[in-house]
């Protein structure tokens, strides 16, 4: 039995390899998806998002979601998506492209009830869309039976010392989604950031003829500028973990925490504190977070799913 699957994105590279990977595999059943300002703003993550279905030859329903944070103004990632998003690479939009006019939020609720319980949200970008969601559908909460979330660190941010971009961007959005009531997957920098592709694997998709090979290393140039010079051996697919954590997750280590999102902090504001590594533990337990994963495994489905792509 396939699991239908809603996914909101600010594609975003890695938002579009991991794209790629949640078209490849077949124990995930796309109902739509859905964009959100992030690495770069709305209009270039919500074309970004569309033009996916270009590269892959697919018509997944793509809505617009949020041009901003909830309260805070916009921040974006141009140092390692680009300016457009996709490392500046342009993908022509489907010819046929049916557009689809309804905002985020209403036509996941009514998927959501479409689905009668048995939804998984998967979130890789800030978490304004999915906040602005459960806020206005009070019920939203009864009918989505996982969100999975790409964000978050136990340890260091990538923003901040203390916060990972998605949750950085809009934390009281990333306070409203863990304070829900909806069970999460947190799948933080901790795990994430250890699942990377080096310039020799992610080439060696090209070289094997995958159409999708090309446009990987195309859309990989630009972050491997940035990454490079720090003495990296390659580029993150944090967005990647929670779609295969979905399909497979015999693939990962967890733990139950207590999860609380930093939104007055300075230095803080941002952080995901968990009550993993602390004697005090919080009174409420609301998220299985991802701790570890099988690297080679996970990696072997990335380049797989890129090589599968249409
Ligand atoms: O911190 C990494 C996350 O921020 C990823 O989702 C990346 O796409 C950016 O959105
Ligand atoms: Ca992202």
């Amino acid at each position: 039995m396939s699991i239908p699957v809603w996914m909101d994105v600010d594609t975003g590279i890695d938002d579009a390899i991991a794209l790629m990977v949640l078209h490849a595999l077949p124990e995930l059943d796309v109902k739509a998806l859905s964009a959100v300002c992030g690495n770069s703003p709305l209009s270039c993550s919500y074309r970004n998002t569309r033009s996916m279905n270009t590269v892959l030859g697919t018509r997944y329903p793509v809505y617009a979601g949020a041009e901003k944070p909830l309260l805070r103004e916009a921040r974006h990632a141009p140092a390692v998506h680009g300016e457009n998003g996709l490392g500046d690479v342009e993908v022509a939009l489907p010819a046929d492209e049916v557009l689809y006019e309804e905002p985020m939020w209403d036509a996941l609720y009514a998927e959501a009830v479409r689905q009668k319980g048995q939804l998984r949200l998967i979130a890789t970008g800030p978490l304004t869309n999915v906040a602005i969601a459960l806020t206005k559908y009070s019920d939203l909460k009864d009918y989505l039976h996982t969100i999975l979330i790409m964000g978050g660190a136990t340890q260091g941010g990538n923003t901040t010392p203390s916060a990972e971009f998605n949750m950085y961007a809009d934390p009281e959005a990333a306070a409203i989604v863990f304070k829900a009531g909806v069970p999460i997957v947190m799948c933080p920098l901790d795990v994430t950031e250890r699942i990377l592709l080096t310039p020799d694997e992610w080439k060696a998709t090209a070289a094997n003829g995958a159409k999708t090979g090309q446009f990987l290393c195309d859309i990989l140039k630009k972050p491997w500028s940035f990454h490079k010079p720090y003495g990296r051996a390659g580029v993150q697919m944090h967005d990647s973990v929670p779609v295969i954590y979905l399909a497979h997750p015999e693939l990962f280590d967890t733990e139950e925490a207590g999860v609380v999102v930093e939104t007055k902090g300075t230095v803080t504001l941002g952080k995901t504190v968990t009550d993993l590594y602390s004697d005090k533990q919080f009174d409420f337990k609301n998220a299985t977070v991802v701790l570890d994963a099988d690297i080679d495994a996970v990696k072997r489905i990335i380049l797989n799913s890129i090589g599968q792509a249409s």
